[in-house]
């Protein structure tokens, strides 16, 4: 683009002007080939950051962002292609159960997966954490998997929207991260370089997640959606609560374990449900269940006859690992040294009813038993997090167990009991 003069793109974001589509792609270009300095890029975020975008500047910035890398197709497969995105959460292993599931329905789900950011835990980490288990395989390996056993969850490649990566870390260090139209963009750019035909949106708001509003998530959900629709896919979204961690489990191997109790019929119900909720717009849009009735029923009978439990140990055996983690994931997962038990105290005689449980604080306490990074280089113990723990609701009495500690010692358990403690509020009804 012969007049295209980089502080004039920036001072027109900045008035809140229009920025044109061919702009906003040169823009990215020059940025993804090193040919725009950093802080000509991160001036610019920082004016969508206070100005926002419209419709079409996001469908712009959101296109030139896949097109910076490779982006994959599927008309090759014999069935069609949905996946979900969560924008993370404490204990959400979500992705794991219903990858299986979906596929057992006749659904491909080509996922790929990110690593967890701050105290929010990744699935990445999580399939890491069975042995064996490769998250980076070459695209035909991807392919094959997805043909063979119907689901394949892998690590984003470096080809993969290479224009996000360098953006994001720029906004990362520059105070630009919470911006609806550069988060959706972010997002986007990746999942529709990933080729899936329909995309279904976990939005998560509350004390464990990045939106803190039902208001901020709506907006991202209803912004993901647009997005998706306007690049031609099928696409919805479900805005759901993050105050409470999902399940019972958090930490990367348990949470593998009670991916696996899930698809074996047991886990907790309510975790089930939320799996099942993003299962049934995955098999509607794409067609292979007429209703959400039909969904439904098709989830239960491939939950029922361990088809969908079969499809998981499948895929990780196709990824390198023990495919009898799908019927003892004790055999095979990584235990910690030591396992602790978190008593109730003594107000819950007169207040024994658990009022609510802190996704953050549980997310902080993963992370200091050493189940999260404090630093991009840090190594994961993959044994270490908290488990049992209690939902809000569940009735107690004093020394009652609320969540057991799983630790690389009894010293440093007994350093996190007030912590872990401190997670619980209690009320009298
Ligand atoms: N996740 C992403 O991939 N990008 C963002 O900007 C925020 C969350």
């Amino acid at each position: 683009m012969k007049d295209f003069v980089p502080q004039w793109v920036i001072e027109a974001k900045r008035d809140g002007k229009a920025v044109s589509k061919e702009e906003i792609k040169e823009l990215i270009n020059r940025f993804t080939n090193n040919q725009l300095p950093e802080y000509q890029m991160a001036a610019f975020a920082m004016a969508v950051y206070f100005q926002g975008m419209t419709n079409e500047e996001t469908l712009a910035l959101t296109d030139a962002m896949m097109r910076s890398g490779d982006t994959l197709t599927w008309e090759t497969l014999s069935r069609p292609t949905a996946d979900k995105h969560s924008t993370g959460g404490i204990g959400d292993k979500l992705s794991i159960p219903l990858a299986p599931l979906v596929a057992a329905c006749g659904v491909a789900v080509p996922m790929i997966s990110g690593r967890g950011l701050g105290i929010t835990g990744g699935t990445l980490d999580k399939l890491d954490s069975i042995p064996g288990y490769q998250t980076s395989v070459p695209v035909e390996k991807f392919r094959d998997i997805l043909e063979r056993v119907g689901c394949s969850i892998i690590g984003q490649t470096d080809r993969l929207a290479p224009a996000d990566r360098k953006l994001y870390a720029l906004r990362d260090v520059t105070g630009t991260v919470p911006s609806i139209p550069l988060i959706t963009a972010s997002i986007l750019s990746k999942k529709l370089a990933e080729g899936a035909e329909t995309l279904v949106f976990d939005v998560k708001w509350g004390s464990g997640a990045f939106m803190k509003t039902p208001k901020q998530a709506r907006a991202l959900a209803e912004s993901l959606v647009n997005g998706a629709r306007g690049a031609g896919r099928k696409a919805t979204a479900l805005v759901n609560d993050m105050n409470q961690p999902i399940g019972a489990a958090v930490g990367n191997a348990l949470e593998i374990r009670e991916s696996v109790e899930m698809l074996q019929g047991r886990g907790p119900a309510s975790t089930l449900r939320l799996v099942l909720d993003l299962a049934v717009p995955m098999l509607t849009l794409s067609g292979v269940a007429a209703d959400e009735a039909a969904a439904r029923a098709l989830l239960a009978e491939k939950l029922a006859s361990g088809a969908a439990l079969d499809v998981f140990a499948r895929m990780v055996e196709a990824h390198g690992g023990n495919p009898r983690i799908a019927e003892s994931p004790e055999a095979v997962l990584p235990a910690a040294a030591c396992v602790v038990d978190v008593p109730a105290p003594p107000e819950t005689a007169d207040t024994p009813v658990i009022a609510s449980v802190d996704a953050e604080t549980v997310g902080r306490l993963v992370l200091l038993l050493g189940g999260g990074r404090r630093a991009v280089t840090d190594a994961i113990d993959y044994a270490v997090g908290a488990d049992r723990i209690l939902a809000a609701g569940t009735r107690v009495a004093p020394g009652d167990s609320l969540l057991r500690l799983h630790a690389r010692s009894k010293q440093e358990a007994e350093e996190l009991q007030t912590m872990a403690l401190s997670a619980f509020r209690f009320k009298a009804s």
